[in-house]
C-alpha cells in the first residue's frame, strides 16, 4: 500500500510544485508537504478523501522558508525519525505536541538525507 501510496505522489508531485516527506509506522503516517499554499490545500483535500487512512489531522501549517526536502517529490522513511510510541500516539502525543517537536522527526529526516 504504501509503494502505491509513494508512487502516486512521486508522479503527482513534482507537477504541483510539492515536495516532502511521509513517515510510515503500522499505526500512523505523519506526512510534511512542502510547495504552494493552493496546491498544498488542493493535495491535503485529496488526501482527506483517501480511504487507505482515518482519523486525518492537520497538526501545523506554517510559512516555512527554506524547504527541508526540495530534491524529493516524496521522502518515505520507516519511522526511525519518529519518537512517539504506539502508546504515545493513542494517549494524544500528536495534538499535545508543540511545533518545533512536530517540525523535529522531519528536521532529523532531512538531515540524514543531504541534498534531500
Ligand atoms: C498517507 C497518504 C499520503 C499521500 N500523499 C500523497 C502525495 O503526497 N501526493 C499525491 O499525489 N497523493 C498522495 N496520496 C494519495 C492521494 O490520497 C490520492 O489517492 C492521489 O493523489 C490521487 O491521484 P490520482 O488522481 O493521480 O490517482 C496520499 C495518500 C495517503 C493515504
Amino acid at each position: 500500500m504504501l509503494a502505491g501510496i509513494l508512487s502516486v505522489a512521486r508522479r503527482n508531485n513534482p507537477l504541483m510544485g510539492i515536495t516532502g516527506a511521509l513517515i510510515c509506522r503500522h499505526d500512523l503516517y505523519l506526512q510534511l508537504i512542502e510547495g504552494p499554499a493552493d496546491a498544498i490545500d488542493a493535495l491535503y483535500a485529496r488526501i482527506c478523501e483517501d480511504d487507505r487512512h482515518a482519523n486525518v489531522e492537520l497538526l501545523l501549517s506554517e510559512d516555512m522558508g527554506e524547504r527541508l526536502f526540495p530534491n524529493w517529490a516524496m521522502l518515505d522513511d520507516t519511522a526511525p525519525s519518529l519518537f512517539w510510541s504506539a502508546e504515545d500516539v493513542a494517549a494524544g502525543a500528536l495534538e499535545a505536541a508543540s511545533p518545533a517537536d512536530l517540525r523535529a522527526p522531519f528536521i532529523r529526516l532531512s538531515a540524514a538525507n543531504p541534498g534531500g
